[in-house]
């Protein structure tokens, strides 16, 4: 029977395990490779977010296998600024345990929907989470997808 995952607020001394397992991630998404390869510097956990709490970590039996970080925005609303799962564990749930966290901490700071720039990659992944895609944005890397989950009170 697979290891019970938990989460919890991420450390400050974290930060380089965070961008490793980043890069791990995004390595593994089709097509992101060579981009991300040619711009290392889009790997970037800001130790500003780890500080202020908004970055939270999905451990099992003492490793992390995941993080996300859910930062507040200008119009009251939240954004799912960070979602990443280490790729050996993908397809486990790990993801939308990640996002049923961040849909909690949106939902306790009021806000009325959380907003995400999502990977073309992780579309059928968001879809499935409850985002709908509310447009396109256009990233140094290539298209992103504007989505968003509406959080009615509950
Ligand atoms: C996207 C990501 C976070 C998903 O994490 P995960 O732990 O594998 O996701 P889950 O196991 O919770 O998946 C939940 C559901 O999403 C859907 N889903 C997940 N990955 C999918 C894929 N590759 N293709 C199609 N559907 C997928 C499925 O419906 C899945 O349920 P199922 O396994 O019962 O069919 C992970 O693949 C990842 O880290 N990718 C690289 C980084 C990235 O693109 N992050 C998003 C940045 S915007």
């Amino acid at each position: 029977m697979p290891e019970a995952v938990h989460l919890r607020t991420a450390l400050p001394a974290e930060r380089e395990l965070l961008q490793a397992l980043q890069t791990r991630a995004s390595l593994k998404n089709p097509g992101d490779r060579d981009a991300l390869l040619q711009h290392p510097d889009a790997i970037d956990v800001p130790l500003e977010q780890i500080e202020a709490g908004h970055v939270f970590v999905a451990e099992s039996a003492g490793t992390i296998v995941g993080f996300a970080a859910v930062i507040p925005r200008t119009d009251g609303n939240a954004e799912l600024d960070a979602l990443f799962v280490e790729p050996g564990c993908w397809r486990r749930g790990i993801g939308r345990q990640l996002v049923g966290h961040a849909v909690e901490v949106a939902r306790a700071r009021g806000a009325e929907a959380l907003h995400v720039i999502g990977n073309p990659h992780a579309e059928a992944f968001y879809r499935s989470s409850g985002f709908e895609t509310t447009g396109t944005f256009k990233t140094r890397f290539g298209g992103g997808l504007l989505m968003r989950r509406l959080l009615p009170p509950g």
